[in-house]
């Protein structure tokens, strides 16, 4: 069974978290979004570009809402309260972007399926990976009704099935397909350089982009980079 989502947490209030909170908001969820420092830094832009959704602390969100969206650049991941993310369902949608999170090796790496990263720094939360492949104002054009001949799908990943049903529910509830992308160690399948990374398409469409996603350029980096990693181990 799913469980029931009534408030819907989103931490970041930049491009992706405004948009995330409007969807949220026309979705009907309780909204509250919190960026890093107190809420009257973000309360204006909360205010006009997500109306119905309320600034708040980050501490806030990660306490009250059911599920917690993560909206923030990958680098600002050492500042979520994590304990506070006991027991509850995170939803990845971030990315390693370089010009915003500076030249990392370790996180540029295209073994490394950096939800991975996330689920270590967030060890008592059940982490899925969601919304992270779809540029803002695609999500934000996108919304359609269930069964719309042009709706748009959102893939999502995770190690933990009510999770990901979790996920795909709320995906569903903003209006698009959701697509399962396998598990969380999978999710190089989704990121900057993927195929589907940047996908703005149907259901069928982005399942056959994470389905051959193996036999891409991409892929066979990420698969040889992971045997030689093995080799290493060995
Ligand atoms: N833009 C897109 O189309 C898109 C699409 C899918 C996924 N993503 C991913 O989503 C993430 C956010 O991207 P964005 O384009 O929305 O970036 P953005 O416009 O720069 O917004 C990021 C926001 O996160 C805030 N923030 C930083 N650390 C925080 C923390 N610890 N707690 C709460 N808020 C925090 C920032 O606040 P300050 O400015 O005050 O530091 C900023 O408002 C990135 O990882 C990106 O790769 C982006």
């Amino acid at each position: 069974m799913t469980q029931a989502v009534r408030t819907f947490g989103i931490l970041g209030a930049g491009k992706l978290g405004t948009v995330l909170a409007r969807l949220a908001v026309a979705a009907g969820y309780e909204v509250l979004v919190a960026g890093p420092g107190e809420p009257d830094r973000i309360r204006l832009v909360v205010e006009v570009l997500a109306p119905g959704a309320v600034a708040t602390t980050a501490d806030d969100v990660a306490d009250r809402a059911d599920v917690v969206v993560l909206a923030i650049p990958l680098s600002g991941l050492p500042s979520v309260p994590a304990g506070l993310l006991a027991g509850k369902t995170v939803v990845d949608a971030t990315n390693y972007w370089w010009e915003t999170d500076g030249e990392r090796p370790e996180l540029a790496d295209p073994a490394v399926a950096t939800s991975t990263l996330v689920a270590q720094a967030l060890p008592r939360a059940t982490v899925v990976k969601a919304f992270n492949h779809m540029g803002y104002h695609d999500l934000d054009e996108g919304p359609r009704p269930p069964g719309a001949s042009d709706r748009r799908a959102i893939a999502v990943a995770g190690d933990d099935a009510a999770a990901v049903r979790l996920a795909s529910m709320i995906i569903d509830t903003l209006g698009f397909d959701p697509v399962p992308a396998g598990a969380l160690d999978d999710t190089v399948n989704l990121q900057p350089h993927a195929e589907a990374f940047g996908a703005n398409v149907d259901a069928a469409t982005l399942r056959l982009m994470i389905e051959r996603f193996p036999t891409t350029a991409r892929g066979r980096l990420v698969a040889a980079g992971r045997a030689s990693a093995q080799v290493g181990l060995r």
